[in-house]
């Protein structure tokens, strides 16, 4: 029978990060559509039962908003005091292994900690390391005065994993003060074992790697899909404004805002693949600022919202169901018009149009439907 382990994280986000050196701390900084902290924290809780933020509670709060964490527990003077918080914080619910990870340290490459939780049936401690590639140097006073040999140095990153009882039990028993947590054990004389450490598990330490970080994460994103639908019906005495363009026709559509079904229909697409709402939560149909309005408003704002994410898009497909008017002529401009407001190339756009051989509401030409398919590259 095999006995499952609980498994807790701490998640250490107290520090000031002077030596990067930016008003808001880095682990609170935009990296590829979300916030330092949250990319670790996302990894994490796909492999742990409780996840411990320490750190001040309300930025923490703002960035992980919607995840499922432990309360915020306020950090220490030290990264070693803050991992203590998070552990004290942690022992009510009994964990059997801990990992400890730097909320500094958004990309956790995939299997580092399933490897580690695997060495953890064996040993008390296990970390992920990277052999040093590079000559390493003493320098004093910007002259070298030494060449350290390089063999059997590696960098120790983190998450690291502990069985609980026994980093708890050394983090009350040490004073000294260290920069990471298998050091604690190194010096009750526990074996620490390493697992591959990766160059691109990069903590955010100077500004300059956050450029590194963006060029890392851009590495892994996913596509994500939506759909959107919408109808509104014929009105007399409004003009007909269909994906962005004036149809001349001798009917319009009967709406709140401009009535641009196909429009409507793009932007639920969009807000659907980004799991954002839809048109409706964005801009109610009761505010006075939308009456009459122009979509072309809408659609800015739902381009906005997939920049925002880090996020590019692939391509989208409109189709119009409708008798009347014919759509075709009029598609280039509309492809022409939606791309500008997408900001992409009209390649990645296609409007056409369909009927319903006379039959349903649109066979009877009581209104116009539209529905709309986007794919759009993200980051995960
Ligand atoms: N940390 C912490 N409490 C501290 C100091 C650091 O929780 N008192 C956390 C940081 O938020 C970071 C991780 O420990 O996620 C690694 O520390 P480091 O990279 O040194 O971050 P800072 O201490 O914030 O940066 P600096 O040393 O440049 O001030
Ligand atoms: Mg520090």
């Amino acid at each position: 029978m095999s006995v499952v382990m609980k498994v807790g994280a701490v998640l250490v986000a107290a520090g000031s990060g002077s030596r990067f050196g930016s008003a808001m701390p880095k682990q609170f900084l935009n990296l590829a559509g979300k916030p330092v902290i949250r990319h670790a924290a996302e990894h994490l809780l796909d492999h742990v039962d409780w996840l411990q933020p320490v750190g001040d509670a309300q930025p923490i709060l703002e960035a992980l908003e919607d995840l499922p964490i432990l309360p915020v527990v306020p950090g220490g003077a030290t990264r070693q005091d803050s991992v203590r918080a998070g552990l004290e914080a942690l022992e009510r619910y009994n964990p059997d292994y801990v990992l400890v990870h730097d909320a500094a340290r958004p990309f956790i490459p995939g299997g580092t900690i399933e490897a580690l939780l695997a060495e953890l049936r064996e040993s008390v401690g296990a970390i992920p390391a990277a052999a040093v590639a590079d000559t390493l140097k003493r320098v004093e006073r910007g002259v070298v005065t030494a060449t350290v040999p390089r063999d059997g140095l590696f960098r120790a990153q983190t998450p690291q994993a502990f069985r609980f009882e026994t980093l708890l039990a050394a983090h009350r028993s040490d004073m000294t003060g260290s920069t990471d947590d298998a050091s604690l054990l190194e010096a009750l004389g526990e074996t620490v074992e390493v697992v591959p450490g990766s160059d691109d598990n990069i903590k955010l330490t100077y500004s300059e790697d956050l450029v590194r970080l963006e060029r890392v994460m851009s590495g892994f994103s996913v596509t994500r899909i939506g759909s959107g639908f919408d109808v509104h019906a014929f009105a007399d005495a409004r003009p007909l404004i269909l994906c962005g363009v004036t149809v001349p026709h001798d009917q319009g559509l009967a709406g709140h805002s401009d009535a641009d079904v196909g429009i409507h229909a793009l932007c639920d697409a969009i807000y659907g693949a980004l799991a954002d709402g839809d048109i409706g939560r964005h801009f109610p149909p009761t505010e006075e600022t939308w009456k009459d309005a122009d979509s072309a408003r809408f659609l800015r704002h739902a381009a906005e919202r997939i920049t925002a994410r880090g996020g590019r898009l692939i391509n989208a497909d409109v189709t119009l169901i409708c008798e009347r008017p014919k759509i075709t002529p009029h598609a280039p401009a509309m492809i022409a018009r939606l791309a500008e407001l997408l900001g992409v190339g009209t390649q990645r756009i296609s409007v056409k149009a369909t009927t319903t051989e006379k039959l349903g509401f649109t066979g009877r030409r009581e209104g116009i439907a539209a529905q709309a398919v986007v794919s759009i590259l993200v980051p995960d």
